[in-house]
């Protein structure tokens, strides 16, 4: 059985004042659940602010990239080593903002996730497709793409040690939300693609669910068989919608 996990990414949100506020909310919230994993992905300059308040708690912490590169001269990147060095647990890697406003392909993201793997750092791996897409019967073509881009990098072995996140684009910070059907079936897919490969790795590993999850659907997409959590984007910069999407995943576990 797989445990759920619903993880916040904050993108660029917040100031050092919120950014504490939402932790201790969060922390507040999630003390007593058993059986959810949690972690929350705030900016860079407050992921300190993560692992002080958060030393005490089962709650992870995750950037929201990483580099490709183990270390050097590369100007403005952060490395895995330096993130695994002071307790980061995850990183989301290949997010769709990242792949469109920053040109990132699946290459640089397969070298992303590896440099993750390498120094112990679980990436979250983003992938998904665009309504254009969508409407034109890409989906399956197009997320097979950038599962496979890991996949034939790494080898199927790469996920065994890290996440999977179905993101449509379309969903994302627009208010509507895959069907847990139409979800269920890209979750299918996508484990089915590595099962090609690796039943067993295939069967342990987490793929999560983001695009407008929110406190009002987290239960039903949640429920479906290939849904193991959310990446949840919005809603997860308020502590009571985040803690009450987090009781979905603990009440669905
Ligand atoms: P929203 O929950 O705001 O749609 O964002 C989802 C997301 O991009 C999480 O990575």
């Amino acid at each position: 059985m797989r445990r759920p996990l619903i993880a916040g990414n904050w993108k660029m949100n917040g100031t050092k004042a919120e950014a504490a506020d939402l932790l201790n909310g969060i922390k507040a919230g999630v003390a007593g659940m058993q059986k959810v994993d949690v972690a929350v992905c705030p900016p860079f300059p407050y992921l300190y602010i993560a692992a002080e308040l958060l030393a005490d708690t089962a709650i992870g912490w995750g950037s929201q990239d990483v580099s490709q590169e183990a270390g050097g001269a590369f100007t403005g990147q952060v490395s895995a080593a330096m993130l695994k060095d002071f307790g980061c647990r995850y990183a989301i890697i290949g997010h769709s903002e990242r792949r469109q406003l920053n040109g990132e392909t699946d290459a640089l993201i397969a070298r992303k996730y590896a440099q993750a793997v390498r120094s112990g750092i679980v990436p979250i791996l983003c992938v998904g497709e665009t309504l254009e897409e969508r409407e034109s019967g890409k989906t399956e073509e197009v997320v097979a793409r950038h599962i496979d881009a890991v996949l034939d990098a790494e080898g199927v072995e790469a996920y065994g040690q890290g996440i999977v996140a179905y993101e449509p684009v379309w969903a994302i910070g627009t208010g509507v939300t895959a069907t847990p059907e139409q979800a269920q079936d890209v979750h299918a897919f996508l484990r089915q693609r590595v099962a090609a490969k690796s039943k067993d790795i295939a069967d342990g590993l987490r793929i999560l669910y983001g695009g407008s999850m929110k406190p009002g659907n987290a239960a039903e997409l949640i429920a479906q068989a290939d849904i193991d959590g959310g990446l949840i984007g919005g809603a997860s910069l308020k502590a009571a919608d985040f803690v009450a999407i987090c009781q979905a995943g603990e009440d669905n576990a």
